[in-house]
């Protein structure tokens, strides 16, 4: 199993590009089952999950040619098989966006259920009651989704809990159904625009994606386009939030900051000085971090996806800062590990107490899930001494080269068998 072994304690200085976002391209790659014709997708970052929904969707029968590294064409014309099996969706959650694309093009969709997850029970339920609502026949035997469905009846539907790939799944489904759909409760996230952008291109009828409330107009068939998925915004808040810990500064191209704003508020609490603009982000920090206290929730309040990073900042910052997860009920598994590294965090139910304190301690630390193992890089680099991180095919699985980008920074990174 790999590893990364990080010498921390040095500011890191430099300029980076941003790849493409991992939870843009995995909706965008499903987009493709919508039509007969070919998808084309740029800017597709190569990570673990994405080959792991490209090879998903090759075990149905879509073709797919990758013309470089980040363009790659996709086909459903000829499907044949249309199943995401237990070995893939377990692997990768984001699987259950087949559902929606498959049921409303090829009229059937077996996969299998998630389960629970590291960072939490994470059900489907919302994206199953949507597609019912939409006259979708689901039933649920031997761990398996079986919907069937002639044709998708557009509906008002009003989710009850507010659900990224669950609102990606029904808008999806609902561009091929007839008649009008309403989504009311919505995900707002920067990923969901990008989806609705993509789908418009290939003829969808969708208006308000970005708001609470979508509409979508269902049309008889979609066709293929070029899309360019959008810059990671996760990532690119990792790197600006790993620099405002370690001091020094960046410089990331291909950076959108319209996309994080939540997050940008706090660097800023936090003492950094942020210039960005249309395609940018430089990020200077001069002084030690202050303490920023912060509460997740669905955009475009601060995201659930860049806690376990501000906790790390906040383990070598001056002052408590309170953090309050409101989206996954398990995490936190990161404490544990930067404790570890003599971080001072107490966790009580949904909340944990960050004391900064001068300096981490380099120790060997397991990666626990993707976000988690952000935090545990940002903690290496600015711990003194060295640090190993166990089991990072987490990381592999969300960042890409993130070794090579770092070392561009100046960290002294390197990754071991
Ligand atoms: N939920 C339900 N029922 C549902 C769907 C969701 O109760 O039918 C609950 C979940 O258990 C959770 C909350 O609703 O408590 C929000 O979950 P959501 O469905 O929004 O999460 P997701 O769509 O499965 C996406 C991202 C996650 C990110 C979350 C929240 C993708 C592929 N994944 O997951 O990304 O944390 O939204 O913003 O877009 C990551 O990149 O590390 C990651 C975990």
């Amino acid at each position: 199993m790999q590893k990364l072994v990080i010498y921390g304690g040095k500011p890191l200085s430099g300029e980076i590009s941003i790849s493409g976002a991992k939870n843009a391209a995995l909706p965008a790659l499903c987009a493709s089952l919508l039509t007969n014709d070919t998808l084309t997708l740029r800017n597709v970052p190569d990570l673990k999950d994405v080959t792991t929904m490209l090879n998903l969707l090759k075990q149905m029968g879509v073709t797919i040619l990758t013309n470089d590294q980040s363009e790659m064409e996709l086909s459903a014309a000829d499907l044949t098989n249309p199943t995401a099996p237990y070995e893939m969706v377990k692997t990768m959650r984001a699987a259950i966006l087949v559902l929606g694309p498959l049921l409303a093009h090829k009229g059937e969709a077996i996969i299998s259920l998630p389960g629970g997850c590291a960072i939490g029970l994470r059900p489907v339920d919302q994206h199953i009651k949507g597609l019912q609502a939409m006259g979708a026949e689901i039933i649920i035997e031997h761990g398996y989704i079986h919907a069937k469905a002639k044709k998708l009846i557009g509906t008002r539907i009003v989710m009850d809990i507010v659900t990224v790939t669950g609102t990606e799944n029904l808008m999806m489904a609902a561009c091929l159904a007839s008649g009008l759909t309403i989504l009311e409760n919505a995900a707002r996230e920067p990923e969901i625009i990008d989806l609705a952008q993509c789908l418009i291109k290939m003829g969808a009828k969708i208006e308000g994606a970005g708001t609470d409330v979508i509409t979508i107009q269902g049309v008889k068939a979609l066709h293929g386009c070029t899309h360019d998925v959008m810059p990671d915004r996760i990532e690119t808040g990792t790197f600006l939030t790993a620099v405002t810990a370690s001091g020094g500064e960046i410089h990331l191209k291909g950076a959108q900051a319209g996309t994080l704003d939540a997050v940008i508020d706090k660097l800023l609490e936090a003492g950094a000085i942020i210039n960005s603009g249309k395609n940018w982000i430089h990020l200077t920090m001069n002084l030690p971090p202050k303490s920023v206290s912060l509460r997740t929730a669905p955009y475009p309040a601060f995201p659930t996806d860049m806690q376990a990073q501000f906790m790390a900042l906040n383990s070598v910052a001056n002052g408590t800062a309170i953090i309050t997860e409101t989206i996954f009920e398990n995490r936190f598994m990161h404490v544990q590990e930067l404790k570890r590294m003599n971080a001072e965090i107490t966790v009580e139910g949904n909340t944990a107490i960050v004391h900064g304190i001068p300096r981490l301690d380099g120790a060997g630390v397991m990666a626990t899930d993707l976000r988690a193992s952000a935090s545990l890089v940002i903690a290496g680099l600015i711990a003194q001494g060295e640090t190993i991180i166990d089991r990072i095919y987490h990381l592999d699985r969300g960042y890409e080269r993130i070794e090579q980008k770092l070392a561009q920074l100046g960290a002294q990174i390197a990754r071991i068998n």
